[in-house]
């Protein structure tokens, strides 16, 4: 019980530090933003702080990942991803590469491989795997190009590639490598082209918001610094 009380106020001193810097204010209003964006019954930020556990394990991903950098600190890294994993249910290694405004919806029994890499403005629903297929210690997870969305309960395996844009179908398992602006459904999944692309139409998601934080303005998604929210979650 004391450790318990011991890590809250450790956790809550750092929440509190890490929001005097307005680099991580506006990282947590970007991820704020992002699930605005992709979940419509989003509407209040502070709910979506405290219920969404897939914005918990990315916070705390991008601390791990940077422990994960340093030699010392990869055993550290590895044990706290377990812990995350126990009260979020996403396993994220802390070895994986992700880009901006990733977010899982409705985070639950999401596993991300080690040599994963996943770009920017991704997004998983619960039970995805980004698993690896082979026990060797090279490139063994998958890589997904940006803005690609991958359905519930969907497994992505092996190093493959997903192309940009493209989207994985709720259940699918992909072996083989998904072109870009495809869509690929089924076991083994098969590609074809993107909804989307066939008929020409423009994303139905919403344009990101134009937000102020500290003295600079920032319009659609600056190159700021991302420092890490996790440091104090
Ligand atoms: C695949 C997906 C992204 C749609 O992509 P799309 O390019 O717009 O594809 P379409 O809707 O045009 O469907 C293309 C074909 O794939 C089929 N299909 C779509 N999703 C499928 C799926 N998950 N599994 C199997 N077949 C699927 C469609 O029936 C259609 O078949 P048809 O050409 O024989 O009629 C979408 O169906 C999907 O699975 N999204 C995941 C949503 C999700 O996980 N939601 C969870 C919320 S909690």
């Amino acid at each position: 019980m004391k450790t318990i009380w011991t890590m809250a106020a450790a956790a809550a001193g750092a929440a509190a530090y890490g929001l005097t810097r307005p680099s991580v204010r506006a990282t947590l209003r970007e991820d704020l933003d992002t699930v605005r964006r992709r979940d419509p019954a989003a509407t209040n930020g502070l709910v979506s702080i405290v219920s969404y556990p897939g914005l918990h394990a990315i916070w705390a991903h991008r601390g791990l990942h940077k422990l994960w950098q340093n030699d010392s600190t990869k055993v550290p890294a590895r044990l706290l991803s377990q812990a995350v994993r126990t009260l979020t249910g996403v396993e994220i290694h802390p070895g994986a590469q992700i880009g901006k405004r990733f977010f899982i919806d409705h985070a639950n029994g999401v596993v991300i491989g080690e040599t994963a890499e996943i770009g920017d403005d991704v997004m998983l629903y619960h039970q995805v795997t980004l698993g690896g297929t082979s026990m060797a210690q090279t490139k063994r997870h998958p890589t997904i190009g940006n803005n690609v969305l991958v359905g519930s309960g969907a497994k992505i395996l092996g190093p493959v590639v997903v192309g940009d844009n493209s989207a994985i179908g709720a259940n699918a398992v992909v072996v083989k490598d998904v072109p870009a602006d495809s869509s690929a459904v089924g076991i083994p999944a098969k590609v074809r082209p993107k909804k989307a692309a066939r008929v020409g139409a423009e994303s139905e998601l919403p344009e990101p918001l134009t937000r102020t934080v500290g003295a600079p303005t920032y319009t659609k998604y600056p190159e700021f610094e991302l420092v890490d929210p996790a440091i104090w979650i």
